[in-house]
């Protein structure tokens, strides 16, 4: 997979990251003994790890603490990406410590397409970016050559030495770590793993060029350059994206794909290929491949109604806007129960005032506003 990452950037040095200040010797030490038990703890205490999760947590208890930050960072971009949906992905978020345990990702929903890509996504930036701090001890900066577009930078003098952030293991982690939770072996699973997949590859499309410059009084005359993942905010716009074209597929087929599995177990390409092709898009008029599609295979509720079996709070007492058509409006989030309007107090600043130098000092003001809040 990282090898099909757009090559953003070649290395011209053979510098390591191990020159940097902030790699120190020091963060490399073994875990104190309390840490130890710390992260141990994690893997007991986090509920709803499968038994593979579990193994990978003992034997590498700090970079799945690392994911699990990343899954948290994921629920709450996951949120606002939604914030004017009637699922509004609240229901991952009161799952804090494993939005697995969330019952939409038992299901087929296009929102599950996406809980699915965005919680891989998050896992991969989480995991490269801490890699990269130093602070794991299975993994450091990414050193792997990519071939790069330069045009830009023929100018200038610049090199590769900076600390890059190891998509690769964060990938590679993200594998081991939550594709495992997938059977593989059916039709649904197949499913999540793609959908993963897809989370996976918009973080390395997006990856960025970061560079710091030296030399007198701030010129620019060297910069130092590395590898950075991108803002979950970058890969929650692409994945929204997605989410909206999102495509509905049906299983044909399968006795086919059956076949040439048992004919050719070890290649995994073909064994790629054949999936794709067994998903059948529920439009058939679609000519483009699916690969860089989010997949989905049941259509959603509305979410109007609070319904346990599908972790679904229902949109009663939500926000709403009355004066504006289409998401986050009254008409569409209030599915036709109508809404109240309640006047709320909240506190703001006011009368700021600036003083030499430099400190903006303000007053608390209390406004009063009507809001409207669905029945
Ligand atoms: C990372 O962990 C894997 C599996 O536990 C191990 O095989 C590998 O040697 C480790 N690598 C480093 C650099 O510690
Ligand atoms: C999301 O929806 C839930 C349930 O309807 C609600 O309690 C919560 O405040 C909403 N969150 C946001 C950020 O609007
Ligand atoms: C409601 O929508 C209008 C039009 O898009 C917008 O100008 C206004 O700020 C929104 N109000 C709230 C409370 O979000
Ligand atoms: C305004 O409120 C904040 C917290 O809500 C408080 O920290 C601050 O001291 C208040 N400022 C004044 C001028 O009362």
């Amino acid at each position: 997979m990282a090898r099909g990452v757009p090559a953003v950037l070649v290395l011209s040095g053979l510098l390591s990251c191990a020159v940097l200040g902030k790699y120190s010797a020091h963060q490399k030490q073994p875990l104190m003994r309390a840490d130890f038990h710390a992260e141990t703890t994690l893997c007991q205490t986090t509920p709803g790890l499968r038994r593979p999760q579990v193994e990978l947590c003992r034997r590498l208890p700090d970079v799945t603490g690392a994911a699990l930050q990343g899954l948290q960072v994921a629920v709450k971009e996951c949120q606002h990406q939604f914030r004017h949906h009637r699922w509004n992905c609240s229901s991952l978020a009161t799952r804090a410590k494993n939005p697995y345990t969330s019952a939409i990702f038992q299901k087929g929903f296009r929102e599950t397409a996406f809980a699915y890509a965005i919680s891989t996504a998050g896992v991969v930036l989480s995991v490269a970016k801490a890699c990269s701090q130093g602070s794991l001890k299975n993994c450091s900066c990414d050193t792997h050559k990519y071939k790069m577009k330069v045009a830009e930078d023929l100018n200038s003098a610049w090199k590769m030495g900076g600390c890059s952030h190891n998509l690769h293991y964060g990938i590679r982690f993200s594998k081991k770590f939550l594709d495992s939770r997938e059977s593989g072996a059916d039709i649904h699973s197949e499913i999540n793993l793609h959908n993963n997949h897809v989370g996976r590859m918009v973080v390395a499309e997006n990856m960025q060029k970061k560079c710091k410059c030296h030399g007198v009084s701030g010129a620019c005359e060297f910069k130092t350059c590395w590898r950075a993942v991108p803002d979950i905010r970058v890969v929650g716009r692409a994945l929204k994206e997605k989410f909206r074209q999102a495509v509905l597929v049906y299983q044909s087929n399968l006795v086919n794909r059956d076949l040439q599995k048992n004919n050719r177990p070890n290649q995994k390409k073909r064994k790629q290929r054949t999936r794709l092709k067994q998903w059948t898009p529920y439009k058939p008029k679609r000519k483009r491949g699916l690969r860089n599609d989010l997949l989905f295979y049941e259509t959603s509720p509305n979410f109007c109604d609070s319904d346990r079996t599908f972790d679904v709070p229902g949109t009663s007492g939500r926000y709403c806007n009355r004066t504006h058509t289409g998401e986050g409006s009254c008409s569409s989030l209030c599915c036709g129960r109508g809404y109240n309007m309640i006047k709320q107090r909240r506190t703001q600043a006011c009368n700021c005032r600036f003083h030499w130098c430099c400190d903006v000092e303000c007053e608390n003001c209390t406004v009063e506003e009507w809001v409207t809040i669905c029945k």
